[in-house]
């Protein structure tokens, strides 16, 4: 640390753009905080930026072809600005390595998820300018502090990472690495900190988060309900929620902290992909569609209001019409607050991969009818929701002046004319109307 500080240069602009799921959000939000550390600051202006980090998602085609469009339009930045750093983080980074610098040779720099904490030596031109290791050593440990880059209510805290089920469509196994659980004390130190700091929202993250486990300060071993309770312990804290979940990991313990953990949030992504059993099978998922939805009995029991997500994955190899009815009729049953489908992007890599593909045109227009079905869903739970006051934690003003924006305890981004408050505060709101993707809300007072 000391050395760091004293060959720190002076401040650098460092622009970050961040693709993919909410651990890579975090990820950014570490790198720009042990960046930090070398004496960069963030900008919102690439055109400004001495350090270009693209910080990368590989889960479907698209996703990882953004990149390289990404990096086509800043090759002419660089030849304008030869001195600039780029450099490319995530799970592409991960799953191609230095095929990147071979088709992009104006990238200098290619860092993996789990080995970001090397990105400062890195930078400084130091150690490789490739480094897709999965090391022994925890990357967090060699991370700085949690600092309060922007003051923010709300928080990510990554407990667990990678994944061990692979799943025949993803590639998370191969980019994250095995499952990881952090320890309960760095947990609890790290959340106790963001909320000295301010935050009064945590959501804890993990590819499998309701799979981590660990030994608990008692000695005895914890699973994720039990850490969530400790975490709830925590003064100041005022909402938990968790993602992503792994319907086989709903232990009892962890189902019955949403009936009796206050701070728990009555909201959960529990992506299911399909409701045919058939082609649950195919996807190695180890779950039948009729235990997914005797698990959502189970969870309603202990959390009656407890708002539901999921995601989907349409025109999976060998999917008939049979197979998407059985998904429809899943939905049907389920009633959705909201969900993610996506067509099946083949992944090289996976055991999917090879598997004859179900015709484009039919996996649109499936795609087409599960959305129109989850989006008629999701306006009948929005609309559910006028008329009754609910919690909302300010996140930042609105775009109308006194406005500001929130979520609620289900999640949906509400506005409210309140032009007294603050981000950071937690007020009760009544709803008066559903827009789109939102509510609207006043003020009780
Ligand atoms: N760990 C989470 C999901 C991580 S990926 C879980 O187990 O559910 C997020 C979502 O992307 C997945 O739930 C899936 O719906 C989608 N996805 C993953 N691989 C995909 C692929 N090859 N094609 C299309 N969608 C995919
Ligand atoms: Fe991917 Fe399956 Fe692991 Fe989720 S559980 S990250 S979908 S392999
Ligand atoms: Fe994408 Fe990697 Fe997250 S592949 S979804 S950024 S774990």
């Amino acid at each position: 640390m000391t050395d760091q500080a004293q060959t720190a240069p002076a401040a650098k602009k460092l622009f970050i753009k961040t693709y993919g799921c909410q651990m890579n959000v975090y990820d950014s939000q570490r790198m720009a905080e042990a960046m930090g550390a070398e004496g960069y600051v963030l900008t919102e202006d690439q055109a400004q930026a001495d350090m270009v980090l693209l910080n990368t998602c590989h889960i479907r085609e698209k996703a990882a072809e953004k990149l390289y469009s990404d990096l086509g339009r800043l090759r002419s930045l660089k030849v304008a600005k030869p001195d600039m750093k780029i450099g490319v983080a995530g799970c592409v980074a991960q799953a191609e390595g230095a095929e990147i610098t071979r088709r992009m040779p104006q990238v200098d720099l290619v860092v993996g998820p789990q080995s970001y904490h090397r990105l400062p030596a890195m930078a400084r031109g130091e150690g490789p300018s490739i480094d897709t290791d999965f090391p022994a050593e925890d990357k967090f440990d060699h991370l700085p502090e949690r600092m309060a880059t922007r003051r923010a209510p709300a928080a990510f805290l990554t407990v667990q990472e990678g994944c061990d089920k692979f799943c025949a469509f993803c590639v998370v196994p191969y980019t994250r690495g095995a499952e990881v659980s952090r320890p309960v004390d760095r947990i609890l130190s790290e959340a106790r900190n963001l909320v000295a700091r301010g935050v009064r929202e945590l959501t804890l993250l993990g590819q499998n988060v309701n799979g981590w486990h660990g030994v608990g300060p008692d000695g005895r071993e914890w699973g994720f309900g039990r850490l969530i309770r400790a975490i709830a312990e925590i003064d100041g804290l005022d909402r938990i929620r968790y993602t992503t979940s792994h319907p086989n990991d709903m232990a009892d313990d962890l189902i019955a902290a949403h009936g009796d953990v206050p701070q728990l949030m009555p909201y959960l992504h529990l992506p299911v992909q399909s409701g045919s059993d058939r082609i649950l099978k195919a996807m190695n998922r180890k779950h039948t569609a009729e235990q997914y939805l005797r698990l959502i009995d189970r969870i309603r029991a202990a959390r009656p209001d407890i708002l539901m997500t999921s995601d989907f994955i349409v025109g999976f190899p060998g999917e008939t019409d049979q197979d998407h009815a059985a998904t429809l009729r899943l939905v049907e049953q389920v009633g959705f607050g909201t969900a993610f489908s996506f067509k099946y992007s083949p992944r090289p890599g996976t055991t999917a991969y090879d598997r004859p593909e179900v015709e484009a045109a039919v996996a649109d227009a499936r795609l087409h009818e599960l959305q129109a079905l989850l989006g008629r869903q999701q306006q009948a739970v929005q609309q559910d929701m006028v008329g009754r006051t609910l919690g909302v934690l300010f996140e930042k003003p609105g775009r109308e002046t006194g406005q500001m924006i929130g979520k609620s305890d289900y999640l949906h981004p509400v506005f409210v004319d309140a032009p007294q408050a603050q981000p950071g505060d937690l007020v009760q709101v009544r709803i008066v109307e559903s827009r789109s993707n939102s509510l609207r809300g006043e003020l009780l007072t």
